[in-house]
Order: structure tokens, then C-alpha cells, then sequence
């Protein structure tokens, strides 16, 4: 099995200037010093994800965790409840789906994993336990009254439009949307809108060859440049759910003040090579500025945090696969590596963007899904996203999310803390 890349791969390749006498103490010394701040990230942001635990140390770590106020502070929530909801595992569930894809009729063809004859269903049937509370699992009712007369945006890249998707089957139990515009759907009895605004760099790009391969085409990303297709929609909106992921990884030329600056898997000598985190850092830095020098904008703004992939055995085009059936504990696995240098990027720019939204009103909030979804490898369409033969680009499909599944539990958890927001107790109901 070819190891994905880790944590010290990430160090080496960004110190290649390293003699190579020194660079084994360089770069210990680095990854100690990444360790200690990591955890010192955490507890200035007040509390210490169990993912970070390492599990020789972890009742060290754990005791630091406590006592800092929760994970409210993080997420923005006021903190009358003190609930990590993203700290727990996965739990049987044997009630679950609360819908199949014949009583929701808004299912992509790439996710609807049972028209494709995926043989095994206990996927499904999982639901999240937070450490310290119950999440209860998603009640349409409960979000038609939070949302009666109200809208919202999925802005970002089709991960985002795979959690719409999901909400939306969610909701079909209690009533079917009306498409009244291309991506926009009301739901008369709540007046409810709901929208899909594609934006997978959530900055300003552009393919730089508009003809080239449809996964591996260059584009020109202006980092510090707002992308007004999405920054004028979403002016009127009441909820934005933002969230961009894997098309950083994707061959990106970086500009910033006009200027070429650097870029990730473009393969030209005089261009410094940067990385796709360093690329994410900017875009949601910019993003979150738009956002925050909006006129009018008065809505609440979701971060929904970064996707994990699992591709087994190589990368999406290399015949990488995921044929898990089951969850990870969460001593199983942890967050390293790429996804976590993503994580921290785009966590890093929120912390920055909620202080900044605090001052002018405006509500910042982290809807945390990394870690949860980190645990669920057996999610994925794999090859249950098309018919077998079917020639297709993504052959196996280890980064969307398979419905119903994994990603409903997302918004179980947006809806939790929607009912946290409006700060009454619908708990018990
Ligand atoms: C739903 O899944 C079943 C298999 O469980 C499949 O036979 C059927 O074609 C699917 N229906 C739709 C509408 O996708
Ligand atoms: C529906 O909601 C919108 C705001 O999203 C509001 O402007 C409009 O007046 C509402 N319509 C009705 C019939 O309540
Ligand atoms: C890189 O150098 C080549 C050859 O000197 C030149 O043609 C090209 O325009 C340069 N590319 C950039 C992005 O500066
Ligand atoms: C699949 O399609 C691509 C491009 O359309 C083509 O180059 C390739 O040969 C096809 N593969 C098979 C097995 O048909």
C-alpha cells in the first residue's frame, strides 16, 4: 500500500534547501516544534480536539482539554451549553436512513451508491455521539420553523452541493421543493429558498487553458481578488454555508496583487512552488474579507471545515480505491498530514474573520465536520457512482459522499447549532 503523504514528507518538502548534513536534527527540531505549537494552537482557540491527542499522551492531553470553555469559543456559539459536538464516534444506528432514494427524487446519480448496486447498506446506518451530549438526528420540522421565510446559500464546490443534496432529502419527508431558477428552490408552505452558488476557489479564477484536461487543466487563481459572482448573490441571504476543498489540489498558478507569485503542480522552472495550503490560507482569508466588507450583508456564515478523501492504494488517478465497510474508532486514525496543514489554514483565517465580523455584527461560525467524517472511510460512492465499465474520469470516487450517509450527520449538526443560535431548547422533542 503506497502511505499517503505524511507530516514529515510535508516538512522535508517545504526545507529542500536543507544541507543534508543537518537535516535530520533541522528537521526534528521542526516537527517538535510543530508539535508543541499545534497543541498551543488549540488551546488559544480554547479547546483541544481529540484528534490531535496522541494516544501515548492523551489523558495528558485530555486533562489539558478540559476546563477551557468548551468548544463554543471556537465555533462562536454562546456558550450556555458546554458541549464539544465534534468530539465522539460513530454509534449504531439501527432506525437509520430516515430516507432511500426512492422517497428523495433530488439525488445525483454520482452519490445515489444503491442505484449502483453497492451491495452492503450498513453504511447507513450509523449516527454521531458527541463525547459529552446526544445529537439528536435531524427533525425537518424543527429547521422549517428555524428557517420559515428565510434562505440559504451552499457556496463552494460540489462537496457543498453534496451536503444541499442532503438536506434536501432530509427535508423531503415534510415537503419537495419547487425550482424556480436554476440551483434555487423555494418551499412554499415554509417560504423557504435554498441555493447552490458554485464557487470551488471562492476567490477570483480562471481557467488558464480553457481546452485543457478536464481534472488536471491549469488555472489562474487571484488570491487576493473577490469573486463577485458569488459575493452578489449571497448579499441577501440569510445563511451562507461556505466551502471549498479539493480543487486547491488541483495544478493552480497563484497571483496576488496582479502579480504571479508562485503556484502548486505547475512544473515551470522559474515559478517558486508553493502549496496547496498556502493557497487555501489566501482564499479564505479573501473570502471571509468579502464577506466582512459586504454592504447589507446581514446573513450568518458557515465555515463547513475540510472534506477528508480516502483513497486507499494511490491517489484518485492512480487507481486509489476506498472499500471500507465499516467506521474508524477514533483511536484508529488521526488527522495528519495534508488534511490537517488544510484544516489549520482554513481555521487559522477563521479565527481572524470572526473577531473581524464581531465588531461590525456579523456572525462567523465552525461547523466542524473534519474529524467526524475523517472516521468515516466506508462513505464514499467508490465505484458505486456509475455502472460498472462506465468509462468515467473519476473511476472511484473517495472524496463525495454517498446518500443517504455519512454527510446527513453535517447537517444534523448545522442544525444543532442553528437551535443553539436562535438560543432556545428544542432538546427532549
Ligand atoms: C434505488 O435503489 C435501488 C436499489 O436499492 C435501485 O434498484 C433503484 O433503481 C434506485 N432508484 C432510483 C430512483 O435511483
Ligand atoms: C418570503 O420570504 C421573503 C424573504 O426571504 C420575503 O421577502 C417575502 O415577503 C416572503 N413572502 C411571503 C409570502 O411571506
Ligand atoms: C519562464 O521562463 C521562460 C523562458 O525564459 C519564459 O518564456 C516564460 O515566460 C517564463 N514564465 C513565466 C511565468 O515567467
Ligand atoms: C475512456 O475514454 C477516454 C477519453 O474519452 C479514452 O481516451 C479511453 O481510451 C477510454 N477508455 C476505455 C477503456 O474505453
Amino acid at each position: 500500500m503506497k502511505p499517503s503523504r505524511t507530516w514529515f514528507d510535508h516538512l522535508s518538502a517545504k526545507n529542500q534547501t536543507l544541507q543534508n548534513t543537518g537535516k535530520t536534527v533541522v528537521l526534528a527540531t521542526l516537527a517538535l516544534t510543530l508539535l508543541t505549537v499545534v497543541p498551543l494552537y488549540y488551546l488559544s482557540l480554547g479547546y483541544f480536539p481529540s484528534f490531535l491527542w496522541f494516544r501515548s499522551s492523551r489523558s495528558t492531553s485530555a486533562s489539558l482539554s478540559r476546563g477551557h470553555g468548551g468548544i463554543q469559543q471556537s465555533t462562536g456559539l454562546p456558550s450556555s451549553k458546554q458541549c464539544d459536538l465534534f468530539t465522539g464516534e460513530w454509534i449504531p444506528n439501527p432506525d437509520a436512513p430516515s430516507y432511500t432514494n426512492s422517497t428523495c427524487f433530488t439525488i445525483h446519480d454520482e452519490q445515489n451508491c444503491m442505484k449502483f448496486g453497492r451491495p452492503d447498506t450498513e453504511y447507513m446506518k450509523w449516527r454521531w455521539k458527541p463525547d459529552g451530549c446526544e445529537l439528536p438526528v435531524f427533525n425537518p420540522l424543527q429547521f422549517f420553523e428555524l428557517v420559515r421565510g428565510k434562505s440559504m446559500a451552499f457556496v463552494g464546490d460540489s462537496i457543498g452541493r453534496n451536503q444541499m443534496e442532503s438536506l434536501m432529502c432530509l427535508l423531503s419527508s415534510v415537503e419537495q421543493p419547487v425550482e424556480y431558477q436554476t440551483l434555487r428552490w423555494r418551499y412554499p408552505t415554509y417560504n423557504f429558498t435554498i441555493a447552490n452558488v458554485w464557487a470551488p476557489f471562492i476567490v477570483k479564477s480562471k481557467a488558464a487553458d480553457p481546452d485543457g484536461p478536464v481534472y488536471t487543466a491549469l488555472f489562474n487563481l487571484y488570491l487576493d481578488e473577490f469573486d463577485d459572482d458569488w459575493i452578489k448573490v449571497v448579499v441577501d441571504f440569510d445563511y451562507v454555508i461556505l466551502a471549498a476543498e479539493h480543487w486547491f489540489f488541483r495544478p493552480t498558478m497563484f497571483y496576488e496583487k496582479g502579480q504571479l507569485v508562485g503556484c502548486y503542480l505547475c512544473r515551470q522552472e522559474n515559478v517558486t512552488d508553493l502549496s496547496s495550503a498556502y493557497s487555501y490560507s489566501k482564499a479564505y482569508r479573501t473570502a471571509f474579507r468579502a464577506l466582512n466588507s459586504l454592504q447589507g450583508f446581514q446573513g450568518i456564515t458557515f465555515l463547513r471545515t475540510f472534506s477528508p478523501q480516502h483513497f486507499e492504494n494511490g491517489f484518485w488517478n492512480e487507481g486509489g480505491r476506498c472499500v471500507r465497510t465499516r467506521p474508524y474508532k477514533s483511536s484508529e486514525t488521526r488527522l495528519e498530514g495534508l488534511p490537517l496543514e488544510m484544516y489549520l489554514a482554513q481555521t487559522d483565517e477563521f479565527k481572524v474573520a470572526e473577531r473581524e465580523g464581531r465588531k461590525r455584527g456579523l456572525k462567523f461560525r465552525l461547523l466542524d465536520i473534519t474529524f467526524t467524517s475523517l472516521l468515516r472511510p466506508d462513505a464514499h460512492p467508490n465505484n458505486y457512482g456509475h455502472w460498472p465499465r462506465e468509462n468515467v474520469t473519476f473511476y472511484n470516487d473517495c472524496s463525495h459522499w454517498c446518500l443517504p450517509g455519512a454527510i446527513d450527520t453535517w447537517n444534523d449538526l448545522l442544525l444543532q447549532m442553528m437551535k443553539m443560535e436562535a438560543g432556545r431548547s428544542f432538546d427532549g422533542s
